[in-house]
């Protein structure tokens, strides 16, 4: 069996991954949406650039394997005044179904058009059946004028000094002059930067919005309200000045586990993993999960395999068993970038992430810890 051949009975690591139609799949920065025995997988449908000039794209499985192509999910706007106008960036979509509502929510980052990537919003879309059409609703920063739960009196007291910030650009990687810049404060009247993200959505229906902020020097867990469409003012910062992004989060045995990267742009950096016993923390970084051969020079566990993170995904009907999502990233030609997905495997206070090139979900049939 090959990468090629359908129906497909395998993951396949960096591969090109055809959908129903024989195209691979277009769906990069992505997260899925498991309802009604359908697994969704949403993700940037990216042509060249960094640009967005289609939208956010929808494919359904159910196995994981094969993937149909349900088209896009949410269009962007030939309206040039429209905040989702053809040209802004839209990356990592993520997908929740709000069960009091109905409704399907889908949170991404944008960067509205002409506004380079200093803008760090949120954006927010609705619909009604899983696949779409979403609905475009605002673009919001998180927690305007509302402190985090574990906020210091320090950083309250440098609230004015932080405010002379403003309007400074920044390239979210770290750098020796911003290592401890107040960019909390500087941003506590307008509201929160936020760029990679994820969502999650807790055993109690409650969820959260997990993203980069800050300039990427921290991340925030921040609440949604009931209905997901807003921010409920309940948030915390973690790992300040520690330069996380693509933060995927997930819940084993009670416990909150977390895969993100380093701040290197479209370059493969080092894989980061967390853990936590309530999810506002405290978080413990637990290193890099990454093991096992390299399988190409330079892109090995030190490199996330050529990946960078996305979702890790609970695997129905198998209780414990969770596959990490990772981008292989292309920026010279996006359409072509791959996917890696392998099998998280548990230690005793651990997960690691070893490198497969070929493999199914009956590795999950052998216990995993
Ligand atoms: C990466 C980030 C991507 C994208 C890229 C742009 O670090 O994870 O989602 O924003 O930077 O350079």
């Amino acid at each position: 069996m090959t990468s090629s051949s359908l129906p497909r009975t395998g993951f396949y690591s960096d591969q090109p991954w055809p959908d129903d139609k024989g195209v691979h799949i277009n769906a990069h920065g992505g997260g899925i949406l498991f309802h009604d025995g359908v697994y969704y997988w949403f993700g940037e449908h990216k042509i060249s650039g960094d640009e967005a000039e289609v939208g956010v794209h929808v494919y359904a499985s159910s196995d994981l394997y094969n993937w149909k192509d349900e088209g896009i999910a949410l269009a962007v706007s030939e309206d040039p005044q429209s905040e989702i106008a053809k040209g802004c960036i839209i990356e990592r979509p993520k997908v929740i179904h709000n069960a009091r509502t109905g409704k399907f929510v889908m949170w991404f980052h944008l960067e509205r058009k002409g506004k380079g990537r200093k803008d760090g919003v949120s954006g927010v879309a609705v619909a009604d059946a899983p696949t779409g059409p979403y609905v475009y609703q605002r673009a919001v920063r998180p927690d305007a004028g509302v402190w985090p739960l574990n906020v210091t009196e320090q950083q309250k007291a440098g609230l004015e000094e932080a405010q002379k910030l403003l309007g400074t650009a920044f390239w979210g990687s770290p750098h020796p002059d911003r290592a401890k810049m107040d960019f909390l404060g500087r941003d506590f009247h307008g509201g929160q930067m936020a760029k990679d993200m994820t969502l999650f959505v807790d055993d109690d229906g409650a969820a959260y919005h997990v993203f980069s902020s800050e300039e990427n020097s921290a991340l925030h867990i921040s609440k949604l309200s009931d209905d997901y469409l807003s921010h409920s003012g309940q948030w915390v910062r973690i790992f300040e000045y520690l330069w996380h992004e693509a933060p995927a989060l997930f819940k084993r045995d009670g416990r909150y586990w977390m895969l993100s990267s380093h701040c290197t742009g479209w370059n493969p950096n080092t894989a980061r993993s967390a853990v936590a016993d309530s999810i506002w923390g405290p978080w413990t970084e637990l290193g890099n999960p990454c093991v096992g051969a390299t399988p190409k020079q330079k892109l090995g566990p030190a490199l996330t395999f050529g990946g960078q993170s996305t979702h890790v995904l609970p695997v129905q009907g198998r209780p414990g068993a969770f596959i990490a999502m990772l981008d292989v990233w292309r920026p010279e030609d996006h359409i072509k970038g791959g996917y890696i997905w392998l099998p998280v495997k548990f230690e005793k206070d651990r997960y690691t992430l070893e490198w497969r090139g070929c493999w199914d979900l009956t590795v999950f049939d052998r216990p995993t810890s």
